[in-house]
């Protein structure tokens, strides 16, 4: 750590961790609702419904904690100058937080817009504008007094910026059902697609930078080729989630072409993190946060790349649309993409907030295989879940209860291995808040 008002993110990370969990224990309840039946009793006081609001909702809190956190730590050391206001920072993961149970609470009692994954009600959505305009006038007004701006701060800054504007696009409520869903694509699909993919991408630039020593420029240049890349797949990319909510038929080719081309920017990208393998400068110090960028690379490209790819042409989405198909696709993308992205950072700044230049790695790197191979397996089972339930309610045209049925199996599948990366996660959630330093290696 170099600039006192980096500490600030060891919170927001902190903050992120339990949150994690929490998450984790109702995806367990999701998948145990999905193969055994539930007392009527308990469902009615704590409907699926409520249990898959709350699991998501803690998915995109617990992540946007650790970019912002993720983001205090960078902008001190690439503007080379302290935080505008370590206040406004304290005072904006407050709010957050404050906002976040609030909006838990509220589910348990019904209160809800309804809306998949940004089902908090308008008043709180009030006070998460409230809070990103304050973080971004925070991180803003950092870089133009220390006025040293670097691609990397940029990017940064772009895709928190697009981020943000597009929640607002969430926000109102059109009687249209058709434009409702129009834009909560621009939210939901712009969001994984662009504004998060271009925060990553500065994320995980200057931490490769950091631990390889590699130059500046090297890692700047490939920024910019696939920022546009990511942009110009990515915006047009959103048609595949048009096919089927009433929009015109132009997206059918629109969105299966462009779609198509979206794992491109992220293979580039999986490319340029084996160059740096190669051509790494600096002995690694800490080897667990180097598996960490190169399993996100891996996982981000078979998760988003790969899993998106297999079901994002319309030929194959008629079929698989709304299926546990997409499921799989959703678990491995996020986990890939933006649970290892932040875990990756985490492990990279929390031991340098606790001033520990090289940490011991032993429960750490157990809870990265456990994690990564339980959430691998999740993803095929609920694939094989959603192949059996896209060929007996789409190709066989059988009922949604006979299809159900079938995949109960690979439901029960799913919260087992569900198990495994509960104890894979709080190995790591425990490890990452005591970290130690590691013992003189000879
Ligand atoms: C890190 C990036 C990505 C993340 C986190 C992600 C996540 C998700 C999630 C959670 C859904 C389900 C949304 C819902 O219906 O509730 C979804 C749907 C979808 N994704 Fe992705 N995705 C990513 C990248 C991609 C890419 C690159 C492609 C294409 C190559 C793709 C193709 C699709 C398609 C076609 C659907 C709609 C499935 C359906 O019709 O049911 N995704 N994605
Ligand atoms: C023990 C681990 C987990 C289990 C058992 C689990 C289970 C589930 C289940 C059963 C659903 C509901 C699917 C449906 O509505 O048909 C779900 C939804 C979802 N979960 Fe998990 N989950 C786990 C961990 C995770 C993790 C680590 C992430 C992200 C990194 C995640 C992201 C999501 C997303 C994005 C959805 C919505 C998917 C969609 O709209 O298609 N889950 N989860
Ligand atoms: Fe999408």
């Amino acid at each position: 750590m170099e600039y006192r008002s980096q500490k600030i993110a060891y919170w927001y990370f902190a903050a992120a961790l339990p949150l994690f969990a929490l998450q984790i224990l109702l995806g367990l309840y999701l998948a145990f609702s999905y193969t055994w039946t539930v007392p009527q009793s308990i469902v009615d006081a704590f409907s699926f419904a409520t249990a898959r609001a709350m699991h998501t909702n803690l998915l995109v809190l617990w992540m946007l904690l650790g970019f912002m956190g993720g983001t205090y730590y960078i902008v001190p050391e690439e503007t080379k100058s302290e935080i505008y206001s370590e206040k406004l920072a304290w005072f904006q993961l407050i709010a957050l937080l404050a906002t976040g149970v609030a909006a838990l609470v509220g589910f348990f009692f019904g209160w809800t817009q309804g809306r998949p994954l940004l089902e908090i009600p308008s008043p709180l959505d009030f006070v998460v504008v409230v809070g990103a305009l304050i973080f971004l006038f925070n991180v803003a007004m950092t870089m133009i007094k220390a006025n040293r701006w670097t691609a990397i701060q940029g990017t940064l800054l772009g895709g928190l910026v697009f981020l943000a504007l597009l929640y607002l696009f969430g926000m109102p409520f059109y009687k249209n059902l058709v434009i409702d869903w129009y834009y909560w694509w621009w939210v939901i699909h712009l969001w994984v697609e662009g504004a998060w993919e271009l925060v990553t991408a500065a994320i995980f630039a200057f931490i490769l930078m950091k631990i390889t020593g590699v130059e500046r420029q090297v890692v700047e240049k490939w920024l910019y080729v696939e920022i546009g890349l990511f942009l110009f797949t990515g915006i047009a990319g959103t048609g595949h989630h048009y096919y089927w909510i009433g929009a015109p038929r132009y997206w059918l080719w629109i969105g299966g072409i462009f779609s198509a081309l979206e794992p491109l920017p992220i293979l580039l990208m999986l490319l340029d993190t084996m160059n740096h393998v190669k051509e790494r400068k600096a002995k690694i110090l800490n080897p667990l946060t180097w598996t960490y960028a190169v399993g996100c690379a891996i996982y981000h490209m078979i998760g988003a790349g790969v899993f998106g790819f297999l079901h994002t042409l319309p030929q194959i989405n008629y079929y698989t649309h709304g299926s546990q198909v997409t499921v799989s696709h959703g678990h491995l993308a996020f986990f890939g993409a933006y649970a290892l992205l932040n875990l990756m950072t985490f492990y990279y700044a929390m031991p340098k907030l606790k001033g520990i230049e090289v940490y011991d790695d032993s429960r750490g790197k157990y809870g990265f295989w456990v994690m990564s191979i339980a959430m691998m397996l999740m993803g095929l089972f609920f694939g094989v879940a959603g192949v059996l339930q896209s060929y007996v309610e789409r190709a066989m045209g059988m009922g949604f209860m006979t299809a159900q049925s079938y995949m109960r199996l690979w439901m029960g599948a799913v919260f087992f291995v569900g198990l495994a990366f509960l104890g894979g996660l709080l190995t790591t959630v425990t490890d990452l808040l005591t970290i130690r330093p590691a013992k003189a290696r000879v």
